[in-house]
């Protein structure tokens, strides 16, 4: 655990939700003067009151403890929104089209941020049929290789999982303006637009 709830945070969610000190700690069972001890850095609240707190305050636990929460302005989603998380410890692959908390094996994901290719991650694009054929020039061993290939737009998300010492190409439809994502389990994410 790198981080733990903080009173600005506290702060925070309760303004938003339009509760007092006082209305907040009598839904957690502890006084107002805890409450505003926590929010002026004077106290942390007990492990056993992060859960009540979290539902008091109408969010995960998760998110109380990383201070970032996910209120309903995803409607507004767009390209440069996307973001991809990978588990270092399983590989799984996650995305999302907004701001969002993700965990995995027990750790919270930092969004990755994509970089533009580099000679060692160079990549091709080949239209066949109605299709693409997209092919990344890169080693493909057990200790590095392409996990992912993913074609974004602000509305669609196509994924393909690779695997090691199977080829670092698939076949996309790369229909309207997106981003072409890819990663390598050494270098990261890289990103093209198409
Ligand atoms: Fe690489």
């Amino acid at each position: 655990m790198n981080t733990y709830v903080t009173g600005t945070t506290i702060r925070q969610l309760r303004e938003t939700r339009k509760l007092t000190q006082a209305e907040l700690a009598e839904k957690i069972g502890v006084s107002s003067k805890t409450v505003s001890k926590w929010e002026t850095a004077k106290g942390l609240p007990d492990i056993s009151l992060l859960q009540p707190l979290a539902q008091a305050l109408g969010i995960s636990v998760i998110e109380l403890m990383n201070g970032e929460y996910i209120s309903n302005r995803n409607l507004s989603a767009n390209l440069l929104r996307s973001k991809f998380y990978v588990c270092p410890v399983c590989g799984n692959v996650l995305h999302s089209f907004g701001d969002t908390v993700v965990s995995c094996c027990g750790i919270t994901l930092p969004a990755l941020e994509a970089e533009t290719a580099d000679d060692d991650h160079a990549i091709t694009i080949e239209n066949v049929e109605d299709e693409y054929f997209v092919t990344v020039h890169h080693p493909m061993t057990k200790e590095h290789f392409i996990s992912f290939v993913a074609f974004v737009t602000s509305n669609r998300l196509q994924l393909v999982k690779l695997y090691p010492e199977g080829n670092a190409e698939t076949r996309l439809q790369l229909r309207g303006m997106g981003y072409l994502y890819y990663y390598c389990n050494r270098h990261g994410l890289f990103r093209k637009k198409k």
